[in-house]
């Protein structure tokens, strides 16, 4: 199997990868916190008043009343899209479960919908990480699994996030379809992959991937965790 390394050539500079990083996430934070404060709530509103008058009006006609409990419930799916999609813009609470336990239950999320078993090993991580290292790594985690998703067919994928006393280690790998080295050059190009090689470069770290055909998939991030000077927008 061969390695890919990310490219040098084709890297922001650290601080502005950071930058941009760190406007986004802010950026979604806040379109998170909007979604939340009035889509939400107005359709929650709806749906409690649709369901008042689906209980109290007694004299509604069945096939009406079947007609409303209908579009009842689909505005409770769409009430658990937003959810979803708020949750998805800014993990809820990744602050106070912390880092380990934010990607178990992301892990979770996954595995309701997805064919493969997660094995995530977390022991050997101790790091105290800032919010924006912490963010990153959950980021990244959520490509590799939504890749492992859309692309991998794999029935096994491994996690596992450990650290030394200057490193972070993230570990990926899946026994999936894993693609052909050909392609690898135009990897970067994707979105996905080149986000998460954009935030490793955000970090100073290295991203390596080993793949090829029916070999499965992998990647191993490193990056220093030694307290750096945080960029504030
Ligand atoms: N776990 C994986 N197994 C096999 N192929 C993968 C995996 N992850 C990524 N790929 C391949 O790399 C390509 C680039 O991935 P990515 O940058 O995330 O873009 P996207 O997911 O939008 O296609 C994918 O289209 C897919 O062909
Ligand atoms: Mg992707």
């Amino acid at each position: 199997m061969q390695t890919l390394k990310s490219d040098n050539t084709q890297k922001y500079p650290t601080w502005l990868s950071r930058l941009l990083f760190t406007i986004a996430e802010n950026q979604r934070k806040q379109l998170s916190i909007d979604l939340h404060d009035t889509v939400l709530q107005e359709q929650l509103y709806l749906y409690r008043k649709m369901d008042d008058l689906i209980a109290h009006r007694h004299a509604l006609e069945p096939t009406l009343q079947a007609e409303l409990n209908m579009y009842k419930e689909s505005l409770l799916d769409s009430i658990h899209l937003i959810r979803e999609t708020c949750n998805e813009l800014r993990p809820a609470f990744i602050e106070e479960l912390g880092l380990v336990q934010s990607l178990k239950n992301l892990i979770h999320q996954y595995q309701l919908r997805s064919n493969f078993t997660v094995y995530f090993r977390s022991d050997e991580f101790k790091a105290d990480l800032d919010q924006e290292r912490i963010l990153a790594i959950f980021r990244v985690v959520q490509e590799l699994l939504t890749n492992a998703m859309k692309h991998s067919e794999a029935k096994i994928v491994k996690l596992s996030l450990s650290n030394d006393e200057e490193q972070v280690h993230l570990f990926y790998s899946d026994n999936g379809l894993g693609m052909d080295y050909s392609f690898k050059r135009d990897l970067f190009s994707h979105i996905g992959l080149s986000g998460i090689e954009q935030r490793v470069n955000g970090l100073n770290g290295n991203l390596e991937i080993d793949t090829a055909p029916g070999a499965g998939f992998r990647m191993t991030i490193t990056f220093p965790y030694a307290a750096k000077k945080e960029v504030h927008v």
